[in-house]
């Protein structure tokens, strides 16, 4: 059925860039807690015009973020983010060259669904189609489908099931039954058949069960350092990577995400950050997510997560990159060197923020060899 589509690279795998770069939270409000009125609107034309930006200016992927239900009570904006599949499809339909990513819950949504909409979008795409894999943590949105949020360690070997079934009906072309721990199928098959032969996939977990998940089953882990200084972080990157060669044999991409406040100067880009995070940021949605977050996901410590309020305002829990160009261009340079693969971006104001790095930032990655100019 798809034997006229051309499959094109999808450069979260495939690109030759040292360090790959992705915005995260572009289905939505983006990845900032905060009052300050820079904030991203959410905006569906602010959205599109973003994707086409990323796309021409060869960022390497557009990643979403999947929430079903607020924090910070009803109709706060942290809720506004748009479904993930049927936003992928849209977005693949406007791109030409970028990797589009679905975040979502594997205890909420079944394979047999994320294997035929992700189909769908990699036939959409010509191959550019990934999956962001979150067990889910949240209790309100597993409420919201009727179903039990299973303890951590259950969670996962749920989740390792999960992806048995999801990967035999993504590869095979003929129906099949499939028993395991938690999945009983007769005559199971994913049509329309995809293109790629395994979509790209990422995986944030940061326990040592979600570390060996992602290690099992990603292409790419994400890790948040405790301490940003590069050689705290050469060790943790080298930890991840080692374990996923030593355990399954396999060469994996370890990424951060990272939050971007860039100004003329250093100063100008602390006084702002403080603005945005300490003076405008939204307390109540962060105290809320760190309540939940607390007994339900075991990425680090609870203490570490009460004092990590600071960077959920100011990017979803990400490494900082505050200051001038130069400040930014050095630390990226500084990170690469300690062996991150890549760096999943979030600003207040994407729109602008991304400008403002194209201008600035890029070329500097580009002359220190990291990137390839975009022609
Ligand atoms: C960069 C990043 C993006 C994430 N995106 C989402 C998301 O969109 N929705 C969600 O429910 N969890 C999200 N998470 C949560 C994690 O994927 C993971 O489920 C959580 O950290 C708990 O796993 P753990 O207990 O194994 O560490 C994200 C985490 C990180 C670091």
């Amino acid at each position: 059925m798809n034997e006229n589509r051309t499959v094109k690279p999808n450069p979260i795998r495939d690109s030759a860039n040292k360090l790959k770069l992705s915005i995260f939270g572009v289905n939505g409000t983006g990845g900032s807690f905060t009052h300050h009125p820079d904030r991203f609107s959410g905006d569906w034309d602010a959205i599109t015009r973003l994707a086409r930006r990323a796309d021409e200016i060869g960022i390497e992927g557009f990643v979403s973020a999947a929430r079903w239900i607020a924090f910070g009570g009803d109709n706060h904006y942290s809720g506004d983010y748009h479904e993930t599949f049927a936003w992928a499809g849209a977005i693949a339909a406007i791109t030409e060259k970028i990797s589009i990513i679905s975040t979502f819950q594997m205890g909420l949504i079944s394979p047999a669904f994320v294997a035929k909409a992700e189909a769908t979008v990699d036939i959409i795409s010509n191959g550019r189609a990934g999956l962001n894999l979150v067990c889910g943590w949240y209790p309100p949105e597993f409420d919201l489908f009727g179903l039990e949020l299973r303890e951590h360690a259950d969670r996962y070997d749920y989740s390792d099931s999960w992806m048995e079934v999801f990967d035999k009906l993504w590869s095979s072309d003929e129906s099949f039954a499939l028993k395991n721990e938690h999945f009983d199928l007769a005559h199971a098959m994913s049509q329309p058949r995809p293109l790629q032969s395994r979509p790209v996939l990422m995986n944030a977990g940061g326990s040592p069960r979600g570390r060996e998940f992602a290690g099992r089953h990603a292409d790419v882990a994400f890790t948040i350092p405790d301490d940003p200084d590069p050689k705290a972080v050469k060790a943790r990157v080298e930890e991840y990577r080692e374990e996923a060669r030593q355990k399954f044999g396999k060469e994996i991409q370890i990424w951060l995400s990272a939050y971007v406040v860039q100004k003329d100067t250093t100063e100008e880009a602390e006084a702002y950050a403080l603005d945005y995070i300490v003076t405008q940021g939204d307390d109540r949605a962060v105290r809320d997510m760190i309540e939940a977050n607390i007994p339900n996901s075991k990425t680090m410590p609870d203490d570490a997560i009460k004092e990590m309020s600071y960077e959920f305002k100011a990017g979803y829990g990400g490494y900082p990159l505050v200051g001038s160009s130069d400040d930014i261009a050095r630390r990226m340079i500084e990170l690469s060197e300690a062996g991150v693969d890549g760096l999943m971006l979030i600003w207040l104001d994407y729109e602008g923020g991304l400008e403002k790095f194209a201008a600035e930032v890029l070329p500097q990655l580009e002359k220190a060899g990291l990137r390839a100019p975009v022609r």
